[in-house]
Formats: C-alpha cells, structure tokens, sequence
C-alpha cells in the first residue's frame, strides 16, 4: 500500500484523463458518472470561457482578440452546473487565463464541492507561480499545460515568442510545490512527430505527466498537419511503441494503451468514426450555448440538450478528430469503468 494509505492511491480513476485522485473523490465521480450514464446526462463538459487568445497557433482556430461582451459571467456558470451535473469539466477556450474573473469562474462551478473534477487547459502563456496556488485552492484539480515541442519550436508554432523559455522556468517550478496536478498536453502533428519521445524527456525532467493528443485538421482545413504518409505513420509508431515501454506503476502517462493504440488507428485512417459529441460530452461556448463539440458549431440553448443529442449526436457521421475527450467517451461504459477498476486493483496490489 502506497504511503498515505487508500486516500493517496494513484488510481487511474473514472472516465477521463485523470491523473492520481484521492479514494473518496474517485468514488464520487464513478456514483455521479453511473447516475449521469443512466440519464443521459453528460460526463463531461468542457467551458469555453473566452474565445480570445494570446497565441495563434497553426493548428487551431483561434488566435488573437475577440468580441467579449456576451461571455457568461462567473455566477451564470452555476446554472449550468445545476442543470448538467457533469462529474468532470474542462475550463478551456480560447485562452482561459486571459479571463480576469477566473478564479470566481472555478469557484462557482465548484461550488465548494469535490465535485466536478476541474481540469483547467491552457497554453500557461499568462501562468504565473501565485496565480497557479490560488486557482489549485479555488479548486482546480489538474494543470492541462500545451506543449507542442520541447524547445523553443514551441514558440514558433504557437506564434508566441518566449512561451519555451517561460514555461521551462516555471512549470519546473511550482511542480516542485508537490501537488502532481500538472499534465503536459502534447498534440501530435507532422510537424512534431519526431518528438514524441523528446516530450516525455521533457515530462520527465520538469517533474510533471503527460498526455498525447492527436491533431484534427476539421479546425483549420489544414491536411499537411494531419499524419497520413507512411513514413509519417512508420515515425508515429516508433516513437509511441518507445512512449509504450516507459510507462511504469506512476500513471505520468496519463493515455492508456487502448487509447494511444486508438490514436494510432484514427491517424492510419484518417478518422475514427462512432463520435458521441454532444451526448457523453458537450461543450459551452463563451456566450453560454450549447455544442456538440469545439468543432461542430451547431448551437442550442441549455433548455435544448435533448433535441441537441435528436437533431444532432443521432445524425452524427463525423469521424475527423480523435481529442482526449473524445478517446475516452467513445468506449462502453462498462469498459470504462473496467479499466479504471482495473488501474486500482493493479495499484493495489
Ligand atoms: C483549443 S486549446 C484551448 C486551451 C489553450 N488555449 C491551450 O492551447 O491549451 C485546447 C487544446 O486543443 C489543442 N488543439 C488546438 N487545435 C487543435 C486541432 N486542430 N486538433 C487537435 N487539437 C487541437 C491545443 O493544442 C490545446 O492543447
Ligand atoms: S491552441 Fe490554444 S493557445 Fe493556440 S490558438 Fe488555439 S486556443 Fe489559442
Ligand atoms: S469526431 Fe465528434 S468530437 Fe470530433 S469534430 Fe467530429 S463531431 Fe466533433
């Protein structure tokens, strides 16, 4: 038994990307996932809190200004959480940080519960080590930190001269404060496949864990960053049978095999088809509309989640992306909950 006994067990817990979550907490979000799985509520919800962004990255979308005048405030996401009682969210955008009231955004969708596990996903363009305590006390429960390449690269690509440097200085930094709540997200593109084994390096040396991502070119139209050649596919398979042999009993990859052996399906066929945007997961935009996800821009009101899953989850024959929230809603639930029992017991033992 690890020190710190059941509370402490690093268990690859309910239904999503999750990294080590206290006993407790874990049994909340499987009874709450259960529950919502029944009503065809959502597991997940991901809050786009701003469209705005400090950055202009070439494989994303946004970038740059946007029209801010009909964000939702921090105390509308209350009714929100009152009417999807989702067990895990995403405060995401755009760039949340640029989102003065963030901290009052996470308080009111924490509403002084364990629940929902908050992961908050950002490019950390604006982080700084006081503002990463305050929101872990408002009760963020994991750091999703963008990392594209382990160098200055990273800059480049996301248009954001400094962002390498920054982040090497301070994601080290506060994972030294030791609440191992800090996952590097890594997209995979053409441009960084050669280092996806670089990343976990990089993982590894600043002290944090790490999730691959995979790229969807439905955002931007932009196929040449869409692995897709064979020698693209040979370097893919290399790099992630190496990502493979360097797991170990801690979870600091955070994908499991099935998903990462999902990732390397979906980029040899260049889809993977069975989506449940808009069902198992949706997404709020910042003016506080319902979407199937952050790339179908058909929009309902929170009144309309169920014509939402009849006009468009039903119909849906979209297979363009495979993002984490996607890889791990898409299986059964008794999978689901097979493989997360599954890490415990392992754990455990
Ligand atoms: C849209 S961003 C929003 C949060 C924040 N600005 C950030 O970059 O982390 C969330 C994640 O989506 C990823 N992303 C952006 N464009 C993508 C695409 N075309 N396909 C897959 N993931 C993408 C980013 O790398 C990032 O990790
Ligand atoms: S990936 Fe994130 S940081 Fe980059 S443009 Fe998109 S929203 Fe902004
Ligand atoms: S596959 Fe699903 S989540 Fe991905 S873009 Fe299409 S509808 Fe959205």
């Amino acid at each position: 038994m690890p020190e710190g006994g059941l509370r402490s067990l690093p268990l690859r817990t309910c239904l999503i990307f999750m990294r080590k979550v206290p006993f407790p907490q874990s049994l909340q979000i499987i009874g709450r996932g259960s529950l919502n799985w029944l009503a065809d509520r959502p597991i997940v919800v991901s809050f786009e809190v701003t469209d705005s962004c400090t950055c202009n990255c070439l494989h994303c979308d946004h970038g740059g200004p946007r029209d801010e005048s009909r964000n939702l405030r921090p105390a509308e996401y209350r009714r929100y959480m009152d009417t999807l009682r989702p067990c895990v969210v995403q405060v995401s955008g755009g760039e949340p940080l640029l989102r003065p009231d963030l901290l009052e955004i996470v308080r009111n969708i924490k509403n002084g519960s364990r629940l929902p596990y908050t992961i908050l996903v950002s490019s950390w363009s604006l982080m700084t080590a006081e503002l990463y305590q305050q929101l872990h006390e408002a009760g963020v429960d994991q750091f999703s930190v963008s990392l594209d390449f382990p160098d200055e690269r990273h800059d480049d690509f996301r248009c954001y001269p400094g962002l390498y440097s920054h982040l090497e200085d301070l994601v080290p930094r506060v994972a030294r404060l030791g609440y191992d709540d800090i996952v590097l997200n890594s997209c995979i593109t053409s441009r960084n496949l050669a280092e996806i084994d670089a990343i976990a390096d990089k993982a590894r040396e600043w002290g944090v864990n790490l999730c691959y991502s995979a790229y969807s070119a439905r955002r931007t139209g932009c196929r040449d960053l869409l692995p897709a050649t064979p020698e693209q596919l040979a370097t893919l398979n290399q790099h992630l049978d190496r990502v493979e042999a360097r797991r170990d009993g801690s979870n600091w990859i955070v994908n499991s095999r099935s998903t990462l052996d999902a990732t390397r399906r979906y980029f040899e066929n260049s889809g993977t088809p069975g989506c449940k945007a808009g069902h198992r997961f949706l997404v709020v935009t910042a003016d506080g509309s319902l979407q199937p996800c952050s790339m179908q821009f058909h929009r309902f009101p929170l009144e309309g989640r169920a014509r939402m899953i009849g006009e468009f989850t039903r119909q849906n024959r979209c297979d363009e992306c495979y993002v984490s929230i996607r890889s791990y809603l898409d299986k059964s639930f008794p999978q689901l909950l097979w493989e997360n029992v599954r890490g415990f017991f392992s754990v455990k033992a």
